[in-house]
């Protein structure tokens, strides 16, 4: 059985992943998630009318205990199973100016994005390698990119990964592994939900914000055999504000 691992996979941009592996591949679905049951029950509702096949799994993947038990258990009960395909998305921010940061929302942001990816992607690395081919996506952001005032704690996080993905790139590149990262601007989700769509829609040449399913198709062409020569890179979907 090959899988397909999206982390934060109940809601936004990591349920319109999961749901296009559903509609164009044999992939199975392993959707991660932190804490609302409802929406990965509803993401993984979705998989199955899309003609997909999925499973939850829920830890914190900023836990590396967590993340190595669920983990564990599962490639236990499903010894055949490989992983092919593995979408960091998990993702939260603590915006704020940096003079009033407090140490938890520096180390939340920066431990859900940067030991998330560190704690999901080496569980799964060497049978990864052992296979010979694989795809490991990053979802990172603009801020890591162009860095965000009000942002430095999750503009820093998300940069670090932007590093991880170019050195782990020139690590596995020669067993058929790509690690590539894409960098969304504005896309609507609950994670903008607060934001003034109106003001900020000024500033993008696009002229809006972003669509989930937009992000999620640039997924899906790297995570496919088509995108076998793309390794890392960073790629901008964020209709124009940067690049
Ligand atoms: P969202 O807030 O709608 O969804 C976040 C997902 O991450 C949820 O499924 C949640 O369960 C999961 N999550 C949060 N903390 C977790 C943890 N510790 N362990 C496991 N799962 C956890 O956010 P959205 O907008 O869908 O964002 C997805 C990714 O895209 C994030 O990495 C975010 O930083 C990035 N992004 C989003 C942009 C936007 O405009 N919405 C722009 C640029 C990047």
């Amino acid at each position: 059985m090959k899988c397909v691992i999206v982390t934060g996979g109940s809601r936004g941009i990591g349920r319109e992943i999961c749901l296009n592996f559903a509609k164009e591949t044999d992939y199975h679905i392993l959707v991660n998630y932190q804490g609302n049951d409802a929406a990965a029950e509803e993401t993984l509702t979705q998989i199955r009318e899309a003609g997909g096949t999925g499973e939850l799994l829920k830890f914190n993947v900023a836990d590396s205990k967590m993340t190595n038990a669920v983990l564990g258990n599962w490639q236990e009960q499903n010894p055949g199973a490989l992983v092919e395909v593995i979408v960091n998305n998990a993702g939260i921010t603590r915006d704020g100016l940096f003079m009033w940061m407090s140490e938890n929302d520096w180390k939340d942001v920066l431990s859900i994005s940067l030991d998330g990816f560190y704690n999901v992607t080496n569980f799964f690395i060497q049978k990864l390698l052992r296979n010979k081919y694989g795809r490991i996506i990053n979802i990172v952001s603009v801020s890591g990119v162009k860095g965000t005032a009000g942002q430095t704690n999750y503009s820093a996080a998300k940069a670090a990964v932007i590093g991880a993905t170019k050195a782990l790139a020139q690590e596995v590149a020669k067993r058929k592994i790509t690690v590539n990262a894409v960098a969304p601007g504005f896309i609507k989700t609950d994670m903008t939900a607060e934001l003034n769509e109106e003001e900020l829609v000024k500033m993008i040449p696009a002229n809006r914000f972003g669509e989930a399913k937009e992000v999620a198709d640039l997924v899906s062409f790297l995570a496919s055999p088509k995108a076998g020569y793309i390794t890392g890179e960073v790629i901008n979907i964020n209709g124009g504000i940067y690049s």
